[in-house]
């Protein structure tokens, strides 16, 4: 097969993959089978970049800055909706429907989340993207079409190859966890943080870079069409629901959860079942949207200037509310961070009852001027932690002091130091019994070692019989049962549970022993990825910051973090004693040796022995790396009939090339 059909070939099959993953939820190959296949593209568009073309997978990391939006006319008008808040307003909707459609039948209604996003509007021309464009004022929007290429859920192709031309309608999100996390890590550097994910999403649409799109990992979920001009000259079909149902055909993420009802009653139902589900939800929702489910029917209906008389959007309250801040605390957390706690009079935010909220860290909050006594505007975005958004000026009736940002640890008193390039101030006593404390929690928590029965309280507690002292002392607590026995309110039963939970933790998987090892910047994620490339406990104390960079999703201010934590003594001997006491993590499956540690192979050209994947598995067990790219980084090259571009890389970088008779003389014997 020459090189334009394989490209052509490759494309169809990531495309194909990328829709079982992120659509359908159902990949058939492992990522690593994705990871080689994208290469395999790169790789040949690289050396041919006439055969990139610009729906190519490829193209979704972003490409470098534009100059500016170009404006681009709808084919069909982008129309806002008419809110309805509350029962009495849809009851006042349903009326209106009936006697537009002369009717005393129960209609029947097709009833959709509302995502809290930034509305898009995708042409695709016979099944091709050929531009993507916000909203605008409706009429005219801007042409974002580079930025949406780096959507995961929108279809470069669509599944079938849909002869004409046909606008889908959509929008595009940002999940809650990606906004938690961003956020996070914009805290961490004293950015300015997003406000909700509706922001972040709107901002990463509007990108100049689409790199910085890419960053942002959006999603997109599709709620209808445009203009439909397919050269059959039909419509895509006769009721919303069923326009859905072939979107997801066509290859569009969908969410399951809308429905078709019948009637105003069954209407409310449905609404009440979401509201009460939302927080549930891995994105943000602002209500429900109706419409009316017969094509038919909502022609004969109509509009107005505004809008669809055939739908409506039925608005939740928000997600925020007003109460006032009695107080503002520092918190020590688990890496010594100090950061400020609003106390709050007790108010409930979207059906959860808040008394704290953060306030991220001392810049913000001299930036937001949040003063205690101030009435305050709190929010659950994203429902994660509940954060003072900032205060309502018109109601400080008097002179409020501002809060003092503090010098030295509420907890221990020592010196506060703020890094360079931070804005988080840092208690640097590696004793402070705060820092300890929220250290043993984030190990025993539920993404970590899970052990049950040990929570804040009784850490404390324990901190402060001296039961407790650092990690390694939760294993030790077996060793004073009698007292632990004796203590007010804990009885033998409670006790004897506790202890078996903790001998229990000791064969936690390796990922989650590293994630509760509390470095800074390795989440639950992260530990995984680190599990996966280390494969055992002792290869991962030795990590250097290029092993650790060479990880895919780990970035440089991740590694520099974890070399710095694997380099102090004190983290060395902390993992030492943790295994003195038992602890033993259950090293994922992975390589049979260490033969090819530290070394990365290049496979090239026709192999006659076995699949290049086989090859690659093998590089793998040996403990080793494949990699699809020759670089100065590449060890070996082995290169059969056929050889080409790399080959040639090879011999101008001088990396050893090898046969693969001479590659397979390298394995030990049985390894086959
Ligand atoms: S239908 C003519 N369905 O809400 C009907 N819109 O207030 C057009 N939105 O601009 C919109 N989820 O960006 C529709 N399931 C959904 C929606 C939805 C979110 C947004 C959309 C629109 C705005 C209307």
């Amino acid at each position: 097969m020459d090189r334009s059909a394989r490209a052509a070939e490759l494309r169809q099959i990531l495309e194909h993959h990328a829709y079982r993953y992120y659509v359908l939820d159902a990949p058939e190959i492992s990522d690593s089978e994705w990871d080689r296949l994208f290469r395999e593209l790169q790789d040949i568009e690289a050396a041919h970049p006439d055969l990139r073309t610009s729906d190519s997978p490829t193209q979704r990391i972003g490409a470098p800055p534009i100059a500016g939006f170009e404006p681009h006319r709808h084919l069909t008008p982008m129309l806002s909706l008419d809110n309805a808040f509350g029962h009495d307003e849809l009851r006042e909707f349903d009326k209106r429907v009936k006697r537009g459609l002369e009717t005393e039948d129960e209609v029947e209604y097709f009833a959709e989340l509302k995502f809290d996003g930034a509305s898009i509007s995708l042409t695709f021309v016979d099944g091709a993207l050929d531009i993507a464009t916000t909203r605008g004022d409706g009429a005219t929007g801007e042409n974002v079409t580079h930025n949406a290429k780096t959507i995961r859920g929108i279809p470069l192709r669509l599944q079938e190859p849909l002869p004409g031309r046909i606008e889908v309608r959509g929008e595009v999100v940002m999940l809650k966890d990606v906004f938690a996390e961003l956020n996070r890590a914009k805290a961490e550097k004293g950015d300015q943080l997003f406000a909700n994910p509706r922001n972040a999403a709107a901002g990463g649409l509007r990108q100049l870079d689409s790199r910085l799109t890419a960053l942002r990992k959006l999603n997109f979920y599709t709620y209808g069409t445009g203009a439909v001009e397919l050269s059959t000259g039909r419509r895509l079909a006769g009721a919303q629901s069923a326009i859905l149902a072939r979107l997801r055909e066509l290859g569009f993420a969908a969410r399951t959860e809308p429905k078709v009802v019948k009637g105003i009653e069954a209407l409310i139902e449905f609404i009440d079942g979401v509201q009460a589900s939302r927080a549930a939800l891995p994105f943000a929702i602002d209500g429900v949207v109706i419409k009316v489910n017969s094509l038919d029917e909502q022609e004969q209906l109509g509009f107005t200037s505004r809008g669809p008389r055939w739908a409506t959007a039925y608005k939740f309250a928000a997600e925020q509310a007003f109460t006032k801040l009695n107080s503002v605390f520092a918190q020590v957390g688990r890496t010594g961070a100090v950061t400020p706690v609003a106390d709050l009079e007790a108010v409930v935010v979207g059906g959860v009852t808040v008394t704290r909220a953060t306030l991220h860290n001392y810049q913000e909050l001299r930036r937001k001027d949040v003063r205690p006594g101030d009435i305050v505007i709190v929010q659950r975005a994203g429902d994660v932690i509940p954060e003072v958004v900032g205060p309502v000026l018109e109601k400080r009736t008097e002179d409020l002091p501002v809060p003092t940002t503090p010098a030295a640890c509420p907890e221990c008193q020592t010196p506060l130091v703020e890094k360079p390039g931070e804005v988080i101030l840092r208690c640097p006593n590696k004793q402070c019994p705060a820092q300890i404390s929220a250290k043993i929690r984030h190990f025993v928590h539920r993404g970590a070692m899970d052990i049950e029965g040990l929570g804040e309280k009784l850490i404390d507690r324990f901190l402060e019989l001296g039961l407790l002292s650092d990690l390694p002392s939760v294993y030790r607590l077996r060793d004073h049962r009698e007292q632990l026995v004796g203590l007010e309110k804990l009885g033998d039963q409670s006790i004897d549970n506790l202890l078996a939970a903790i001998e229990a933790s000791k064969t936690q998987p390796l990922d989650r022993f590293l994630f509760g090892l509390g470095i800074r910047f390795v989440g639950d994620r992260g530990a995984k990825d680190l599990a996966k490339e280390f494969l055992t406990l002792e290869r991962f104390r030795k990590a250097t910051q290029e092993d650790l960079m060479a990880i895919a999703d780990v970035g440089p201010r991740t590694a520099t973090e974890v070399e710095e934590w694997l380099q102090d003594p004190a983290s060395q001997a902390l993992i030492d004693d943790l295994l003195e006491c038992g602890v033993a993590p259950v090293e994922p499956e992975g390589p049979k040796s260490d033969l090819f540690q530290g070394q990365t192979f290049v496979f090239t050209g026709k192999l006659e022995k076995f699949a290049r994947d086989a090859a690659e598995d093998l590089v793998g067990q040996m403990g080793g790396k494949a990699a699809g790219s020759v670089s100065k980084q590449t060890n070996y090259v082995v290169a059969g009939p056929g050889a080409g571009s790399k080959l040639a890389k090879a011999e101008q970088l001088g990396v050893p090339v090898l046969t693969e008779d001479e590659f397979l003389e390298m394995l030990p014997e049985g390894s086959l």
